[in-house]
């Protein structure tokens, strides 16, 4: 393992921010923070980062002790939400700033920054100023400048939530394209669930100060181990047991050995709906979003969701008869 954490709390008074987290990141690996607001998850990259001390607990990188290092000696390559490139230094001025600093050879470092304007796909905008930037150009020189020392670790803060919606989707792909090419572990905070999905080898999904569960993207969203990270990562059907037991039998065969501590959470695209005059289930809305319909229906005393990829015919009122999929549902920890 390469960046180790264990049992690592942090307290701010009496609120406890982070509760006993342990996570490890493999060399090359890219892995997402993922929770909601206020869970931790930019106090947790911080105290990594060395900008932020913590109460109890190990951090350790290549089997080196963190905490004997200040952030500087960290090597760390860091990036935030918000732009914090200097505005009055020119974009290659920017990238070559921590050369600079660590007194490194002008001809080095002019050939650094052209390798990295290269690599960020920015090549003409070397003597353009921040301001005369767009807001992708902006991050795009921001990580550029994160890695321009050659960090150790990537740590990126919601480094796409301040762009607007196409540009943080083809930023996601450059992003993750770059961290692939240099091969370099990053860690990066967000709260949006299709980011993390589309761009970690693996995501650490938080809730209030502790990792829920840690896993890849397709673990998460089939096997979810909490509620919590069943409905944030996609969205979903949570149905007590004593439901599942009486109205979709099927399903209650991998019900865990604590059966009071666990619900069925089944995703709306493995529940199908047909029209059906004898049908037990009745349609409560439809809502048509392009690539999906979703029907909104109710069934034996409970609301469900169900989706479908083709246009959907049904009408609110209509009677269904509903068809569950056996290998369907994953029993979560509520
Ligand atoms: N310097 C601080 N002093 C007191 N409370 C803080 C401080 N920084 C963060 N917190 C609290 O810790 C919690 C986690 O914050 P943060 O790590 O920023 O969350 P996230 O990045 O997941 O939105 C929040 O409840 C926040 O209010
Ligand atoms: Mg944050």
């Amino acid at each position: 393992m390469y960046l180790t954490i264990q049992n690592l709390t942090k307290r701010f008074d009496d609120f406890v921010a982070l509760d006993a987290i342990n996570l490890e990141i493999r060399d090359n690996e890219f892995v997402c923070l993922l929770g909601p607001s206020g869970c931790g998850k930019t106090t947790l990259l911080r105290i990594i980062a060395g900008l932020m001390p913590f109460d109890s607990g190990a951090l350790s990188l290549g089997g080196r002790d963190l905490t004997k290092m200040r952030a500087t000696e960290r090597g760390f390559g860091i990036v935030f939400q918000s732009y914090s490139l200097f505005p009055n230094m020119t974009v290659a001025e920017n990238i070559g700033y921590g050369l600079k600093i660590r007194k490194q050879p002008r001809e080095q470092i002019a050939a650094k920054v052209e390798e990295l304007l290269t690599l960020i796909r920015l090549p003409e905008l070397a003597d353009r100023y921040p301001h005369q930037l767009s807001g992708g150009q902006q991050q795009r020189v921001a990580i550029a400048r994160a890695l321009a020392v050659d960090p150790s670790v990537l740590l990126l803060d919601e480094p796409l939530s301040a762009l607007d919606a196409a540009v943080r989707m083809e930023m996601r792909a450059e992003i993750r394209d770059v961290q692939q090419r240099l091969g370099i572990p990053t860690i990066m905070v967000t709260h949006d669930q299709d980011e993390a999905l589309t761009m970690a080898d693996r995501i650490v999904c938080m809730n209030h100060g502790v990792i829920d569960q840690v896993g890849t993207p397709h673990e998460l969203y089939t096997r979810p181990a909490t509620r919590f990270v069943a409905g944030f990562i996609g969205s979903t059907n949570l149905l007590s047991r004593h439901w599942v037991r009486e109205h979709l039998p099927e399903l209650i065969r991998n019900l865990p050995e604590t059966p009071q501590l666990f619900e069925l959470s089944l995703r709306p695209e493995d529940i199908q709906l047909k029209a059906d005059p004898q049908g037990t289930a009745r349609v409560t809305q439809i809502t048509y979003l392009g690539n999906i319909s979703r029907v909104q229906f109710n069934w034996e005393g409970r609301d469900l969701i169900a989706e479908t990829h083709r246009f959907s015919q049904l009408q609110p009122g209509d009677l269904v008869s509903v068809n569950v999929d056996s290998e369907a549902g994953a029993w979560v920890h509520v």
